[in-house]
């Protein structure tokens, strides 16, 4: 198992290409289960998550051809409307492909994905909307046998609370069924607006996105089309997050920091400058030591979970007392342990964390538990005096591209160790 060995205390310098966005570019690959035709992506990072993704919809009978951050899928035949447990239960988006199979050819068997480390994360919404749509299911097996002889309709559909996979599901779903459909309570992330960009390019007719109402009115037949994916925000903030426990500056080349939303002000609150050119983002520190800020996680565009761990790595060594509330997930402290190994003082009470900042922390051995908590431990180890090796860092292969090439090119002390 590969393990990267971190030296700490060096300022970044220069510049890091941000990828595109892993959370768009998957449903993005499901979306290509909709049309005969070939979609290319380009700006496609080359994640594990990617990977698994595309083996699932090779296994659908969609052909790809991979070149630098080009993909290209033609599903012109569905060879297989079976998507199994061991491809499903590795990486839950891969659930998203039911809508589009059902879609396509009216029944579908899709594991059912399961829990992970951060929590249990159910699909019941993702069904509720599909069933509201005309889905007849059947849970057996741990799989979801799905039927829609008649094709799937249109539906009024109101989520009770947001779910970023629900949304982006139902919209796959609806783009072919016959009839509008309504989605409130919808996700706004900026992953959805892209999506509907997308569908729309492809010839569907979805308005509404990044709002909280989308309609879809479903079109009889999608096109291929060339696609861009966005820039990836949390990688973004993940980089800026390290400039703001190492110093240096950082020009984040294609990266948007507006998609960033509420958590753009409050890395600015806690000493980090942003400049925009049309390169990209420019990021700095602008204080010699950041400053403590209290945040609470939020659907966007509020400050999004997935940036909630690696805000603490910059907390750590922040002035004063930062209070963290995470309420997106139940079990998404797992990196305070871990950080606190480091010489962090993090107290953990139900969903807040307390953070104390401490002037310096101290390398030392830390595992990985699960993909936005590594990247925590990487951050926190760049600013760490002296060595801190973290283990399994399979987890960051998932979502951060060429990480340790990315940061020794900006001068980190980073080395992949492959036992
Ligand atoms: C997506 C992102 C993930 C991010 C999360 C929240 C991808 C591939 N992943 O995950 O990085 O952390 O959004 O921004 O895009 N829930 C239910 N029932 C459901 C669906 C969700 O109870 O049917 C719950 C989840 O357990 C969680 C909350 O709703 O507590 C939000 O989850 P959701 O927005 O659906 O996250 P994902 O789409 O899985």
């Amino acid at each position: 198992m590969d393990r990267l060995a971190i030296i700490g205390g060096r300022p970044l310098y220069g510049v890091i290409p941000i990828s595109g966005a892993k959370n768009s570019a998957l449903k993005l690959m499901a979306a290509s289960l909709l049309t005969e035709e070939t979609l290319t992506l380009e700006n496609v990072p080359r994640l594990a998550d990617v990977s698994m993704l595309l083996r699932l919809l090779n296994q659908h009978g969609v052909e790809s051809t991979f070149e630098g951050s080009t993909l290209r899928l033609c599903a012109k035949d569905i060879a297989s409307t079976e998507a199994p447990y061991d491809l499903v239960r590795k990486m839950r988006a891969s659930f998203n492909v039911l809508g589009p199979l059902l879609a396509r050819e009216g029944k579908a068997k899709v594991s059912l994905p399961g829990g992970c480390a951060i929590g249990a994360r159910p699909v019941d919404l993702h069904l509720k909307a599909l069933t509201a749509m005309g889905v007849k299911i059947d849970l057996d097996e741990g799989y979801v046998f799905a039927e829609a002889p008649d094709g799937l309709h249109g539906a009024e559909i109101s989520f009770p609370f947001v779910s970023v996979g629900a949304t982006e599901h139902a919209m796959l779903a609806a783009a072919l069924a016959n009839g509008e459909t309504k989605i409130s309570n919808a996700a706004q992330e900026p992953e959805i607006a892209d999506l509907a960009d997308c569908l729309n390019a492809m010839g569907a007719k979805v308005s509404g996105a990044g709002t909280q109402t989308i309609s879809i009115e479903g079109v009889d037949k999608l096109g291929g089309v060339t696609y861009r994916v966005l820039p990836d925000r949390i990688e973004t903030g993940a980089y800026a997050m390290a400039v703001g426990v190492t110093g240096g500056e950082l020009t984040l080349a294609g990266a948007d920091i507006d998609l960033l939303g509420a958590a753009r002000a409050v890395l600015e609150e806690a000493g980090l400058t942003f400049t925009t050119d049309e390169k990209g983002v420019k990021v700095k520190k602008a204080l010699d030591r950041c400053r403590s800020v209290d945040i609470v996680t939020h659907p966007y565009p509020g400050v999004a979970t997935d940036l909630q761990a690696l805000f603490m790595a910059l907390m750590i060594t922040a002035d004063g007392v930062s209070h963290i509330k995470e309420t997106i997930f139940e079990n998404r402290f797992m990196h305070a342990p871990e950080l606190s190994r480091m010489g962090a003082q993090i107290s953990v009470d139900g969903q807040t964390a307390t953070v104390r900042g401490v002037e310096k922390l101290k390398g030392a051995p830390v595992m990985a538990t699960d993909l936005r908590a590594s990247m925590s431990l990487v951050i926190a180890a760049l600013g760490a005096e002296g060595q801190t090796m973290v283990n399994r860092v399979y987890h960051l292969d998932r979502g951060f591209e060429r990480l340790e090439d990315k940061l020794a090119e900006c001068g980190a002390l980073i080395e992949r160790i492959s036992d």
